[in-house]
């Protein structure tokens, strides 16, 4: 569903666009599979050459001047084509009712979820433009370009204990929303997806109260307010990366070349 597409994924080192950049690759697409951590960002492109894909690393903080820029150079250098295809997935969450969240976390929140999409949005919206642009000056319909970005219910619906989070996701809707009255004219479609419980390490269980930070970042959930979502899911359990990364294909494939605006909820029903 993919063939010939160049595609950028950020945060493909782990879970969801690990996952992504595994399906796109066997889908056909040439991946720049983007992550902070060397070591997942390299075994994402190890196993994808390993399978007869074509992709190539791009180790960086999505957050870093110049780094939007970078990921797009490196997609060029490699692939000698232009960018079909963003998925800006890299981010994660945090707990904290809003008595309890400090100006920072609300700040941390905001760049990663919010700003650093935005940043590689604004930075490949030239490339993409001239490259629909060429295709109508030789006659031909230009390409269906796809920006995808990774939401949450949080965002979605709100989540307790999560304004800072929930506000960074809501945020990425509404410039998902607007950008795609930007690029329509250029035949971009830009969508999100807004997941409920995937398996990742951001969702896996703690013990009760124990959540596991790195710097401020959460990396889990206590078992029981894990239980009580679970609970709450129509289909009674969480997703598998597997079926997130679908959800993401879907949008990025032809069949979804008539889908702009939208934001797709992949939550088990929640
Ligand atoms: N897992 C869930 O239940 C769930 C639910 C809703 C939304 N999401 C969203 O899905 C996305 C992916 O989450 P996941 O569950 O796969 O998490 P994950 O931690 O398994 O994977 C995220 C990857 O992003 C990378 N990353 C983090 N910060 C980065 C930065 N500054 N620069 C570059 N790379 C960075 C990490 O190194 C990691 O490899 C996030 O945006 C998250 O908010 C996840």
């Amino acid at each position: 569903m993919l063939k010939g597409r160049v595609a950028i994924i950020t945060g493909a080192g782990r879970g969801i666009g690990q996952a992504t950049a595994d399906l796109f690759s066997r889908q056909g697409a040439s991946v720049v599979v983007c992550d902070i951590d060397s070591t997942p960002c390299q075994d994402t492109v190890t196993s994808i050459l390993e399978q007869g894909g074509m992709a190539v690393p791009c180790v960086g903080d999505v957050l870093e001047d110049g780094f939007a820029q970078k990921a797009i150079d490196t997609a060029v250098k490699a692939f000698e084509s232009g960018v079909d295809i963003i998925v800006n997935n890299a981010g994660y969450g945090g707990k904290g009712f809003v008595d309890e969240t400090s100006d920072s976390f609300w700040g941390n929140m905001l760049d990663i979820n919010t700003t650093a999409p935005f940043r590689l949005i604004r930075a490949v919206t030239p490339l993409m433009k001239q490259s629909a642009k060429s295709e109508l000056e030789a006659g031909k319909t230009p390409v269906c370009r796809k920006i995808i970005n990774v939401s949450s219910i949080a965002g979605t619906d709100g989540l307790v204990a999560s304004a800072a989070y929930a506000t960074s996701k809501a945020a990425i809707e509404g410039l998902t929303r607007s950008v795609a009255k930007d690029l329509g004219h250029f035949n971009i479609c830009v969508n999100a997806v807004s997941f409920g419980l995937i398996k990742t390490r951001l969702s896996r269980p703690i013990e009760a109260n124990k959540v596991e930070h790195v710097g401020e970042k959460v990396m889990g959930f206590p078992a029981k307010f894990l239980n009580h979502m679970v609970g709450l899911t129509p289909l009674g359990r969480v997703g598998t990366v597997e079926e997130a990364a679908g959800a993401i294909l879907m949008l990025a494939s032809p069949y979804a070349d008539f889908i702009t605006g939208q934001v797709l909820k992949v939550s088990g029903g929640l």
